[in-house]
């Protein structure tokens, strides 16, 4: 009899991390738009805002250990770990532990986000930038407390940041120049956060996160499209250095980002052997199908902006997502 796999609940985060930046505030004293599309953006944000309080039914029982997602969608199903795992003891607390672990990460993305739309609020010129970030950031905020209010009160477990997503997420706010916090937040974390909640509203049968999922996604919608807008042209006739920069942001932002999705904290956790469980999400079909489809959003943004350079197609066909080039862009 093979023995049983040694679970253990991670402790949840706590602390702060001290990013240090450095950019320019600027105040701009024309209140004019500049841009119609942006302003009806800003127009449409305040329209749609809704109370993550009162608008979510937060009443709805919540089994975190049930099959919420099919089991087929698990990394290691179907493979010799799978056969091993004790399916009355263990699998409840892998599905809570999956599911802990993706939402946590897509909480601490949120705070992300919340702070790179107050930088953006003083860092972009435009005066349309301006009041549209500081929506966003009403909106990033709805959706720190909405993920993490489900992950204690519903799964009753949150896992701290992936080290990928820490890492983009620090450089992002670190970064000086502006545009370049628009490319790594709105086109590129965004473009993968929208892609990832669509998979989730598909596979998911719990619906409290169907509809929180729901909700965060209309608003990132609206936050990729915004960055799409806000960057257009803005890469016609820049120096082939600072062309540069941006080149190799997008190709190690997108390498984190594919690198992020191997749950390891998971697979640490369950006690589970490391090397077969990050073979089993390499290989496994549906993971594979997954993080491929992250890219679904991004890779038709950052074409239409201009970016798909030799460099970073290079850097996209790596990760085996070129494809998507054709796709319909998101404004
Ligand atoms: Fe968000
Ligand atoms: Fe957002």
């Amino acid at each position: 009899m093979t023995p049983p796999f040694d679970v253990r609940i991670p402790a949840p985060p706590t602390g702060t991390v001290v990013v240090p930046t450095s950019y320019d505030s600027i105040l701009n004293w024309d209140y004019g738009s500049s841009s119609e599309k942006l302003r009806n953006l800003y127009e449409k944000s305040k329209e749609a805002m809704w109370n993550a309080s009162s608008y979510l039914d937060f009443s709805i029982d919540v089994d975190p250990e049930a099959e919420n997602t099919p089991n087929e969608l698990l990394p290691i199903y179907g493979t010799r770990l799978w056969d091993r795992l004790d399916k009355q003891r263990e699998l409840p607390k892998l599905r809570r532990m999956m599911q802990a672990w993706m939402f946590s990460n897509f909480l601490h993305g949120e705070q992300g986000a919340l702070l790179a739309a107050a930088q953006l609020v003083a860092a972009v010129p435009d005066a349309d930038a301006k009041l549209y970030a500081a929506t966003q950031a009403m909106d990033e905020a709805r959706h720190v407390e909405a993920y993490d209010r489900y992950l204690r009160q519903k799964i009753e477990l949150t896992f701290p940041i992936n080290p990928h997503l820490s890492r983009l997420l620090q450089d992002v706010l670190a970064e000086s120049r502006w545009d370049l916090k628009y490319l790594g937040m709105q086109i590129l974390v965004e473009g993968l956060a929208l892609a990832a909640f669509g998979m989730i509203i598909h596979t998911s049968r719990e619906p409290l996160i169907c509809s929180i999922v729901q909700m965060i996604m209309q608003d990132e919608a609206r936050h990729v499209a915004f960055g799409v807008l806000a960057l257009e042209g803005k890469y016609e006739g820049m120096s082939k250095g600072e062309l540069d920069d941006r080149e190799t942001f997008i190709v190690d932002a997108s390498r984190l980002m594919h690198d992020r999705f191997m749950a390891e904290e998971v697979w640490e956790h369950m006690g589970m052997p490391m090397k077969e469980c990050l073979e089993a999400v390499a290989v496994s079909e549906t993971q594979r199908a997954f993080r491929k489809l992250l890219f679904s959003k991004i890779v038709p943004n950052v074409e239409r902006l201009g970016l798909l350079t030799p460099k970073v197609r290079a850097g996209f066909e790596e990760l085996g997502v070129a494809e998507f080039e054709s796709y319909e862009p998101t404004a």
